[in-house]
């Protein structure tokens, strides 16, 4: 949907090029975060995309045609663009403000209002309390809630976003970013994001493009670059914590251990042994009648029960549960905190899944770096 066919720009004032041979593709439905030091190239090479500036050399397409060679107004209308700092116009209302596009376009102005007010909802915005407010009397959070719901206004299916989330507190970026990702779940543009934040960067994106003086120094998935880290920049970019960083994008059912022997609280001790003969684990999942799971028990202490029933007093109840969605660094800290080496996973409170086990996390993390040792990037800067 988008490529860049080894653009560079020059400043005249600058000796070296601002953005210099940068080739990628982003596909459709997809997110690509630029992220790097500060002017490295990013903002100029979202500018280049709707021609705010022009390339040097080198070519870009959108939707499969030379940029330059589209009509420039027709080319903006299908991109939407969150400048750096909101950009908001300071003497517009937010409504106006998000108007601006849709009445550029020529819609009346009844169908305009509608989508104004769904936008500002869409954003988490109460349309009633905030249409005629002007910029200067918005949060932060607020004028880039505007400022995203303006560059979404004639739904474009492409979406420029420079920093839209960078001069918020940390608790109002995490919200902002939760909402931006269930409603790119929704609508799914493509979309060029820029942050200088590499956990952002890893939250955000489809694939991550880490540039350094202009050049792209790797792109990658997430999980890619957190894993296999092209060189010495990337890695001290992306922070030594990176073995822990990449937990939150590995999947439970990964290392989910789905067999395991259930007995009912009901059982004889007989069938508590006969299940236990049959299993290599010293514990077995104990449901109730409705197979509803209620904890587990050893098999040191069923051996211990004497009566056919006195075995279930020892039933114990998990300390703690993962639902299924859980990722391997919540896995991990379950057991840290709980001081244990496995977690049970279990959908809604009762239907047990499996369990998780340290090894096997410990095992997984370390062959997926091992998978990954062979060179499978772009070229490093010279
Ligand atoms: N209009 C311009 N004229 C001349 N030089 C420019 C212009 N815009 C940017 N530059 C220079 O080009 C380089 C890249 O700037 P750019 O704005 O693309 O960086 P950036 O990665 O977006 O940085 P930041 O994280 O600080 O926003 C910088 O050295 C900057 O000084
Ligand atoms: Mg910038």
């Amino acid at each position: 949907m988008i490529r860049f066919s080894n653009v560079s720009k020059r400043y005249p004032s600058m000796t070296r090029p601002a953005v210099d041979g940068l080739s990628l593709d982003v596909e459709e439905g997809q997110t690509c975060v630029f992220v790097g030091p500060s002017g490295c190239g990013k903002t100029t090479t979202l500018k280049m995309i709707n021609r705010i500036f022009e390339p040097s050399s080198g070519k870009i397409y959108v939707n499969g045609r030379d940029a330059l060679s589209q009509d420039q107004d027709q080319l903006r209308q299908g991109i939407g663009y969150v400048i750096q700092k909101t950009g908001l116009f300071p003497h517009y209302t937010v409504f106006e403000n998000v108007a601006t596009v849709p009445r550029l376009l020529g819609w009346d102005e009844k169908r305009v209002a509608v989508r104004v007010r769904e936008l500002l909802q869409l954003v988490g915005l109460d349309p009633d309390e905030n249409v005629s407010k002007y910029p200067r009397e918005l949060s932060g959070g607020q004028s880039q809630r505007v400022g995203v719901a303006r560059a979404m206004a004639a739904d474009p299916p492409v979406m420029l976003m420079d920093e839209p989330f960078g001069a918020v507190d940390p608790i109002t970026r995490t919200q902002l970013q939760n909402e931006f990702l269930t409603l790119q779940q929704k609508v799914r543009k493509t979309i060029c994001f820029v942050t200088h934040d590499i956990d952002e960067a890893i939250k955000m994106g489809d694939r991550i493009a880490i540039m350094n003086n202009g050049r792209l120094v790797q792109y990658d998935t997430p999980e890619n670059l957190l894993l296999a880290p092209a060189d010495e920049f990337v890695a001290q970019f992306i922070g030594s914590d990176r073995s822990l960083k990449v937990l939150s994008l590995l999947p439970l059912p990964k290392v989910l251990k789905r067999q395991f022997r259930v007995v009912r609280e009901s059982a004889e001790l007989q069938t508590v042994r006969a299940s236990f003969d049959r299993s290599e684990r010293n514990r077995l999942i104990v449901e109730d009648d409705h197979s509803n799971v209620v904890g587990y028990v050893t098999r040191s202490d069923a051996e211990k029960a004497g009566s056919a029933r006195g075995w279930n007093r020892f039933i114990k109840p998990f300390p703690a549960t993962l639902p299924p969605e859980a990722t391997l660094r919540d896995a991990l800290a379950v057991m840290l905190q709980h001081d244990v080496g496995a977690v049970p996973v279990m959908e809604s409170s009762h239907t047990f899944m499996g369990m998780v086990y340290l090894d096997d996390i410990r095992s997984y993390v370390g062959e997926a770096y091992q998978e990954r040792e062979p060179e499978q990037t772009v070229e490093a800067p010279s």
